[in-house]
């Protein structure tokens, strides 16, 4: 079988969905590897390097014609009619956010795969992109803030003076939250942070930050897949309130708090970020998903009354060489996983439907949206 590497269409996207390490280890699977030419460009992997690992270099016209599955960041390319039927697509591909987006996914045939839709189990934890990506951005996330700030982050004590340990506050403490506590505190801020789900606690502390503690009724915070769930408005006004003195005392706050498919809370409000000192700066995280500060402008910078507000829709995609590379290693051993023993030598992907990991990410099949959440979302009768 051959698998394709199609260079990313969407606008700011740098990474690229394999990168020349993970060539070889599919080679050694029996598959040939064809990537468009120039798809690593961004990311800092030249046509050579992939060449080298024993990829060929095509057009891009080649790459969708001859493959049989295609690898992607994004998995729903702009000229999403050189898909062709029956050809794999594996990739992000926001299902619960933009349902409609997976019924033209379907109707050009594919069996498309989504990495969003990885169940949180042990056994993949690997191909865990979401993770991988959260990681990243939790980082960079921490690097923009302290670039804006105009003041430094550790404490120092020097011949011209004193310098105060700047103040963070991280909302949301998930994998993205928990690395912008692991960074900030590298860079010797003062951490504190807040999560509606009540086993966090213990994480932030373990990082060395103070967890906020906020009178709020969290038990039916978590669904069973780790995930928080969704609150009604009166929580959430209720958390704005016991947030504002925080806020207003803190000179960094990265949020990051999401509810799967659904529009990202508000928890910064304007009140808040006008009680902020001036040169202050806030780093919305969630900014891709309508964001949780109201002043968010996604990849703009907003100043408001002297403070920041910085909402970058792609943080992975500004460390793209790293982003790259784990993001190959998730599917690479995603599709490892797919193909099984021996999959590679067979004429087709054959799916085991019995397994969780393949049932949970699969979204189309033969020119119908299978996924049971999706087809809930598009108002589909279910099987
Ligand atoms: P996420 O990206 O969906 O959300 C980020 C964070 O925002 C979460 O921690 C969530 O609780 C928090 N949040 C939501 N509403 C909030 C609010 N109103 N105020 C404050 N915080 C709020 O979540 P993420 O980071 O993808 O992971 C969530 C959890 O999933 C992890 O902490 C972990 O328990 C679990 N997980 C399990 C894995 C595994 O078992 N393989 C791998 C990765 C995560």
């Amino acid at each position: 079988m051959k698998v394709g590497v199609p260079k990313e269409t969407l606008r700011g996207e740098t990474r690229v969905a394999l990168i020349p390490a993970s060539v070889a280890a599919l080679k050694k699977a029996g598959l040939d590897v064809l990537i468009e030419r120039g798809a690593g460009a961004a990311a800092g992997f030249i046509d050579a390097a992939y060449e080298q690992a024993g990829a060929t270099v095509a057009s891009r016209a080649d790459v969708f014609s001859q493959s049989d599955i295609l690898l992607q960041v994004r998995a729903i390319p702009a000229d999403l009619e050189a898909l062709r039927p029956g050809q794999a697509v594996i990739g992000f591909a926001d299902p619960l956010g933009s349902p409609d987006e997976v019924r033209q996914l379907s109707s050009r045939g594919v069996t498309a795969f989504s990495m969003e839709l990885m169940p949180r189990i042990t056994r993949a934890q690997s191909m865990d992109a979401l993770s991988s990506m959260a990681t990243i951005a939790g980082y960079k996330g921490v690097l923009l803030a302290a670039d804006h700030l105009p003041r430094m982050f550790p404490m120092l004590m020097t011949a011209a003076g004193t310098v105060s340990a700047a103040k963070v506050f991280i909302v949301g403490a998930g994998v993205a939250g928990l690395q912008a506590i692991a960074t900030s505190k590298r860079l010797g801020a003062r951490v504190e942070a807040y999560d509606v789900r009540p086993a966090v606690k213990e994480q932030v502390q373990s990082l060395g930050a103070r967890f906020v503690e906020m009178e709020l009724d969290t038990k039916n915070s978590e669904d069973k897949g780790g995930y928080a769930k969704a609150q009604d408005e009166s929580f959430y006004q209720r958390q704005r309130e016991m947030m504002l003195r925080v806020v207003a005392a803190t000179d960094v706050v990265i949020t990051t708090a999401l509810i799967p498919g659904k529009k990202a809370p508000i928890l910064v409000t304007q009140e808040m970020v006008e009680a902020m000192a001036p040169g202050s700066v806030v780093v919305d995280l969630a900014a891709e998903r309508g964001g949780n500060c109201a002043l968010t402008k996604p990849d703009e910078i907003v100043i408001h009354n002297g403070v920041k507000i910085i909402g970058p829709s792609n943080p992975p995609a500004l460390v793209p060489y790293h982003a790259s590379q784990m993001y190959a290693k998730n599917i690479t051993t995603f599709l490892s996983h797919l193909l099984g023993k021996d999959g590679a030598k067979k004429a087709a992907l054959e799916l085991d439907l019995n397994d969780e990991i393949t049932r949970e990410t699969l979204l189309t099949k033969d020119g119908d949206v299978v996924h049971a959440r999706v087809r809930e979302l598009l108002g589909a009768a279910a099987r």
